[in-house]
């Protein structure tokens, strides 16, 4: 955990920033697997998590904006749990180390927030994304005469955006030294693993051992797969096979739950063929002109059609497209090929704030979602500000079904050679990632370089 302090000035200014009414902060509870008392590893919310540090459920933090009274929910074990779980930190030391003065039973929850109800006082809480927790809010938020404060707080969700973005030295230091550590081992490892035969499980149980082992997570599900080409392919049952393209997008989270969120392409073989050679240039040069493009002030949309343009290019030179790179771009035929956006923000989540709404993390009045397949999907769009962390992550994916729709809906048949495209029906997908720091006069790549180039790949590949 951070120090009390810096949580104390977090909330301090959260309710400097909302400025009116109750804010109300749930941790959350366990989850049951397939019984009650059988639960999934547990997760705490990540706002909780920045606001009041504590990793354990059942907790919850009210901020009173007018008086500046502060309480932490929760309820100290008796002994039938600390038969079972152990002596736990006493509420009242878990209220100390976060800077809380008040704690009370969590049964007093309702009865406290009715109270304010009664006497119109504003509860602000944020979306929640949990059955369990829809459920109690919806509870909670009976006034008693019928009536329900039933909706989300926008100027909350706005005020935590703010804060979130923007990541201090503490939040910078954990993700990098966490890509030091844990991630970048894992991919080193990996592409000393890549090799006909290995199944992909093998590489995906070391990656997710690698972080355990560590007393790390995974931030996310890990994407271990020969077929690139489905997006958020979690199925590693495939034993590899020479010249076939393995891509990893994996990240170990940090003892503090921040993410990290990098992806490698790798050859199985350890040898890139001439064809996935061309490809993955284009790639690479996507990703490296994006990087550097980042600085403050510049829309990440802006780098996000720079990375299209950059890639219909070398599809364009490779005789896969015809026609003026803009004029493709703008219709959006390369997402034919690249159909998704070039990152997003990253932090306590690897999509960071995603549970609070996308275009309130990702957007603003300046710059609004596109509806365009493939640009809609743009998760980071708005102006970059130093403290932000990014993803850049820039593919090229050759998916039969889409290619096989839009060639029957004669799809931009002016722009698109469906013709070329037989032989790459099997060729899978490439995508490269790295995490990106904005600074005050550029940006900066979190954590040491894991092998990028082709050469760098194919030398990691080497035992
Ligand atoms: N790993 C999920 C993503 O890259 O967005
Ligand atoms: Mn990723
Ligand atoms: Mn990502």
């Amino acid at each position: 955990m951070h120090t009390a302090e810096v949580y104390t000035q977090r909330r301090k200014n959260l309710m400097q920033k909302v400025g009116n009414g109750l804010i109300l902060l749930f941790g959350n509870k366990e989850s049951a697997m397939n019984y009650s008392a059988n639960t999934y590893p547990f997760r705490q919310d990540s706002n909780f998590l920045y606001y009041a540090g504590h990793d354990e459920p059942d907790l919850a933090v009210l901020l009173d904006t007018q008086s500046g009274e502060q309480i932490l929910y929760g309820d100290d074990l008796g002994v039938e749990d600390i038969i079972w779980m152990g002596y736990q930190e006493s509420m009242s030391k878990k209220a100390e180390n976060v800077g809380i003065e008040v704690v009370r039973p969590m049964e007093k929850l309702a009865g406290d927030l009715c109270k304010a109800m009664a006497k119109n006082r504003k509860i602000h809480y944020l979306p929640p994304y949990r059955e369990d927790r829809k459920a109690q809010i919806a509870f909670l938020m009976e006034t008693g005469n019928g009536k329900r404060e039933d909706s989300t707080s926008e100027e909350l969700i706005r005020a935590v955006v703010s804060q979130r973005s923007v990541k201090d030295d503490n939040e910078i230091q954990e993700i990098e030294s966490t890509l030091n550590a844990v991630t970048r081992p894992m991919y080193l490892n990996a592409m000393k693993m890549a090799k006909p035969e290995v199944f992909e499980y093998e590489i995906s149980g070391m990656i997710e051992g690698m972080a355990l082992k560590q007393g790390y997570s995974m931030a996310y599900p890990i994407i271990c797969s020969v077929n690139g080409e489905i997006l958020h392919n979690h199925y590693h049952g495939n034993r590899m096979k020479e010249n076939q393209l393995l891509i990893i997008d994996a990240g170990a989270e940090s003892r503090l739950h921040y993410a990290t969120d990098i992806t490698r392409t790798i050859p199985v073989g350890g040898r890139f063929t001439s064809r996935q050679t061309d490809i993955y240039s284009i790639v690479l040069k996507a990703e490296t002109e994006a990087i550097s493009g980042i600085q403050p002030g510049i829309p990440y949309r802006d780098i996000h059609m720079n990375a299209a343009a950059i890639i219909t290019e070398g599809l364009k030179s490779l005789g896969l497209l015809k026609g003026n790179v803009a004029d493709i771009v703008s219709v959006g035929a390369h997402a034919l090929f690249f159909p998704h956006g070039l990152g997003h923000m990253m932090g306590l989540d690897v999509h960071d704030m995603e549970d609070l709404g996308e275009d309130y993390v990702g957007y603003d009045v300046d710059v609004q979602r596109s509806g365009q397949f493939g640009l809609a999907y743009l998760r980071m769009a708005r102006k970059l500000e130093p403290g932000f962390v990014i993803t850049v992550e820039p593919g090229i994916y050759f998916i039969p079904p889409l290619i096989e729709k839009w060639e029957a809906e004669k799809k931009f048949t002016e722009f698109i050679r469906y013709d070329k495209l037989k032989p790459y029906l099997d060729f899978g997908g490439i995508r490269i990632e790295d995490d990106v720091l904005v600074t005050s006069t550029g940006h900066h790549v979190l954590g040491d370089p894991i092998p990028k180039t082709i050469v760098e790949v194919e030398q990691a590949c080497k035992i």
